[in-house]
């Protein structure tokens, strides 16, 4: 774990540091990476938030995974627009990340090996009756059946990864995939 008050050497050492929260969200569900927030584009112009799971951070392939059901509007907003953002606040750390992602949604025989990784208990977060979103008479007026075939992964491509560091001496980088993440810092 960094101290909180560590400086980062290098822009290779920030971007790494970066991709190591990330890992680290995946594997402890207790770290802040675990739950990012993710924002989309909504169909009335406005950014929709909403906190997700991170299921796989790669930094070799820049690539992040998220686990959803097919039928919530998040993935509506994806298929309208595959642009969308991350943010992680680790105050440990003091480090903030803001990713950009373009998103792919993979459902059915692609992603079956990721479905029989997921915990019988929590199957039941695929497949809510009404569909996520819709209006019920009573708070409890829905059903939680299994359904596989409401399984989706949410495939980020990173193309863009900002790291705020607020140490004693704030630092601040951008890294972009069309620079090769080489980075550039910036003012914080
Ligand atoms: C701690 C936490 C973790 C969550 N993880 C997920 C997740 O991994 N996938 C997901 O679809 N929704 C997750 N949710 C629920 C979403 O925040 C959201 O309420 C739901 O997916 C509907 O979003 P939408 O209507 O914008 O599509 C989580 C909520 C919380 C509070």
């Amino acid at each position: 774990m960094t101290s909180p008050d560590t400086e980062y050497a290098s822009l290779a050492t920030f971007y790494r540091a970066a991709w190591d929260q990330l890992g680290r969200g995946v594997a402890d569900a207790k770290h802040p990476a675990r739950t990012p927030t993710l924002a989309t584009i909504s169909a009335n112009g406005f950014p929709a938030q909403r906190t997700v799971v991170l299921r796989a951070a790669d930094r070799a392939a820049a690539e992040v995974e998220i686990h959803t059901d097919t039928l919530t509007p998040k993935v509506e907003e994806l298929r309208e627009n595959n642009k969308a953002a991350l943010h992680v606040w680790i105050r440990k750390s003091k480090l903030q990340l803001r990713l950009e992602v373009c998103f792919d949604i993979l459902t059915g025989l692609d992603v079956a090996d990721r479905w029989n990784a997921v915990p019988p208990a929590s199957r039941i977060s695929y497949g809510t009756q009404p569909v996520p979103g819709q209006p019920i008479t009573g708070p409890f007026d829905y059903e939680k059946p299994t359904e596989q075939a409401r399984f989706s992964v949410l495939k980020g491509h990173v193309q863009q990864i900002e790291v705020l560091y607020l140490g004693t001496k704030h630092q601040r980088a951008l890294y972009k995939r069309t620079d090769h993440w080489c980075g550039q810092w910036i003012s914080p």
